[in-house]
């Protein structure tokens, strides 16, 4: 997702108090961070935010960080974010290549990739967020039944990530290429883009990967 530029964006999110500055500073003292040692579950490439304060409001007892690398993106999570009377979320404004250097192995537990850019061009396959260098990073910060969760309606995304996972060592445990209307519909939270594809009759993929146990 990509908006126009809005001026003052960055100072905005500089100020806010939902997103965390300097997150690297931060790595092994996430719980300080939240107040509690509840488990941490992530977004990468949150969008607006919707899917995860959704969560976040359902799940008290879940810490959710929300990342965005576009700041236009991550300024209209926080405006979302100013209405809401939440403690257990919070929001980084950072590309995802750059999670290990902000969460300790093992200090996340759920990874959730939400409509991510397909990068179609066999060149760009390494800016897929399921390719298997995203992956590696995804191990070093996830701890040891961790899971990722992804949902997409591009089916050419999909058929690759079923093969790339568990090529870089992952089991794939769940897969359905029609979520809305399969066994796992029930108390699934739409994204934003989600609300938008299956309202044009598009089918939303899904699959649940964990890393292969030892
Ligand atoms: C297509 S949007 C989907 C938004 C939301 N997850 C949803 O399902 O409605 C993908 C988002 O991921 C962000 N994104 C893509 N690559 C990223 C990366 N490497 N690090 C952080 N954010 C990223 C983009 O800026 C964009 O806002």
């Amino acid at each position: 997702m990509r908006l126009r530029h809005i001026p003052g964006a960055e100072k905005q999110i500089e100020e806010s108090t939902f997103v965390i500055q300097e997150p690297e500073q931060k790595k092994g003292c996430w719980a300080e961070v939240f107040g509690n040692e509840n488990p941490i579950h992530i977004e990468v490439g949150m969008g607006k935010g919707k899917f995860l304060m959704e969560l976040a409001q359902q799940n008290p007892d879940i810490n959710y960080v929300g990342i965005e690398m576009y700041s236009s993106v991550l300024l209209k999570a926080i405006q979302k974010r100013e209405t809401l009377e939440l403690t257990n979320i919070c929001f980084m404004c950072v590309d995802a290549r750059k999670l290990a250097d902000i969460f300790k192995k093992g200090e996340v537990a759920k990874i959730y990739l939400n409509f991510s850019d397909p990068w179609p061009k066999d060149r760009h396959a390494k800016r897929r967020l399921t390719s298997p260098q995203f992956m590696a990073v995804y191990d070093q910060i996830l701890c040891p039944e961790g899971k990722v969760e992804f949902k997409t309606d591009n089916r050419g995304l999909f058929d690759y990530s079923l093969e790339a996972i568990p090529e870089a060592g992952w089991e794939i445990e769940m897969h359905t290429f029609d979520l809305h209307h399969s066994e796992y519909a029930e108390g699934n939270v739409m994204t934003e883009y989600e609300t938008k594809f299956s309202g044009e009759g598009k089918p939303i993929c899904k699959l649940i990967a964990s890393r292969k146990s030892q």
